[in-house]
């Protein structure tokens, strides 16, 4: 998914002697799985781990909600309030040792350089615009931007205006890549893959930062304040295949077929237990007899989380635009009652723009998710008669 980069100045040859103006540049190596997995070398001015200070910081607010029933979920997301900043005001909703699902709602810019120390992070900027700084340089990003950042990424997002943006919120425990079946065996995108290399926006320019920092490290859920004698950002280079990128979910090819293709197709990231996947859109099903619709189906391994951007979901009612579906393991799902009928006379394409999220351990809802469930939900496939009135509530 991320070439081969070089940005900055690099020595000719690896763990050489490198200086700049006189004085010795550090370097570091940037490395998943250790020492022998892939990896970025960056060239600092100052020694990366220097500090002089650390304080307990915050935690993630959540409460795993203990469900005494398990049902179907649409969670009302459009229903959160505006809270904090791109960092601190995630609002998480759905969750495992795999994955956070949330959202976040800034009501102001991020207070602090801030680092992800044991998930790798995805933003789905559903609205909004601005510039992710980090010591690999800035990269600027808009909407329907999906930014994927290595954990080990120190990083200040720069929103252009904080009211009105919206952000689908994941962090995730494995290594988020490109699926393996979409690379060929140098690692290079393949002709059937749904994206290439060009559709990845690395940072294209070093910030710099100078002067002692402030740094918020997250492992595990909690924040650490470390008070670092140097800003981090104080590379002169750096060369790698692990970055930030951002990648636009327009950029993502979609597949259609005669008949109904079914989600596989549409994946864009892979991860440990987690699919990551896009539907934009796109032609349908083009054959007279084809039911243009998604089949009823049980996922047998796995919760199945959708959140929804932008279009018509011909196959869902009552979701709108910042609505997430969680369908559990244990029960089938489809489309609801009428939609078949109201598909006969539609044109054979689709506007809707949402991104999915499987995960193959099962997801626990928070008790904020509690707060915005759509209590109809698990029903809305039920046609006519009296329907039981033991609560879910
Ligand atoms: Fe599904």
């Amino acid at each position: 998914m991320r070439p081969y980069r070089v940005l900055g100045n690099i020595p000719r040859k690896r763990h050489m002697r490198f200086q700049e103006n006189g004085s010795p540049l550090y370097e570091e190596l940037f490395g998943r799985e250790g020492f022998s997995g892939p990896s970025s070398l960056l060239y600092h001015r100052f020694m990366p781990e220097a500090a002089h200070d650390l304080s307990e910081g915050t935690a993630d607010a959540m409460t795993i909600d203990r469900e005494q029933v398990h049902a179907q979920g649409h969670l009302k997301g459009s229903d959160l309030a505006i809270e904090s900043d791109l960092v601190t005001g995630r609002q998480w909703l759905m969750v495992n040792d795999d994955i956070k699902i949330g959202l976040a709602l800034p009501a102001r810019q991020q207070e602090a350089l801030y680092v992800n120390g044991s998930a790798d992070e995805v933003l789905f900027v559903h609205e909004g615009s601005g510039t992710l700084h980090s010591q690999f340089g800035s990269l600027a990003f808009g909407r329907h931007d999906y930014l994927v950042i290595p954990r080990g990424t120190v990083y200040r997002i720069d929103l252009a205006e904080p009211k009105g943006t919206k952000v689908l919120c994941l962090e995730v425990t494995g290594f988020v890549d490109a699926p393996p079946r979409y690379r060929a065996n140098n690692g290079q995108l393949t002709e059937f893959a749904p994206y290439s290399e060009r559709d990845f926006r690395p940072p294209v320019q070093l910030d710099a930062g100078s002067g002692a920092a402030e740094v918020w490290l997250k492992f595990g859920g909690h924040i650490t304040k470390y008070q670092r004698d140097q800003h981090p950002w104080d590379v002169v280079g750096w060369d790698g295949t692990i970055y930030p990128i951002a990648f636009n979910i327009h950029d993502f090819e979609p597949r259609a077929g005669r008949f109904h293709v079914p989600p596989p197709f549409h994946q864009t990231f892979n991860a440990h237990n987690v699919v990551i996947c896009s539907f934009v859109p796109r032609k349908l099903d083009w054959d007279p007899d084809a039911v243009m619709l998604p089949y009823h189906h049980s996922n047998l391994d796995s919760d199945e989380v959708l959140y929804y951007v932008d279009g018509n979901y011909a196959a869902r009612r009552g979701i709108k635009q910042g609505s997430f579906t969680h369908h559990v393991g244990g029960l089938p799902h489809g489309p609801q009652p009428g939609a078949l009928e109201a598909s006969f006379d539609r044109p054979r394409e689709t506007d809707e723009l949402a991104v999915m999220i499987d995960t193959f351990r099962p997801l626990q809802r928070t008790t904020l998710a509690r707060q915005i469930t759509d209590r109809e939900y698990p029903f809305s496939w039920h046609t006519g008669g009296v329907r039981g009135t033991t609560s879910i509530a």
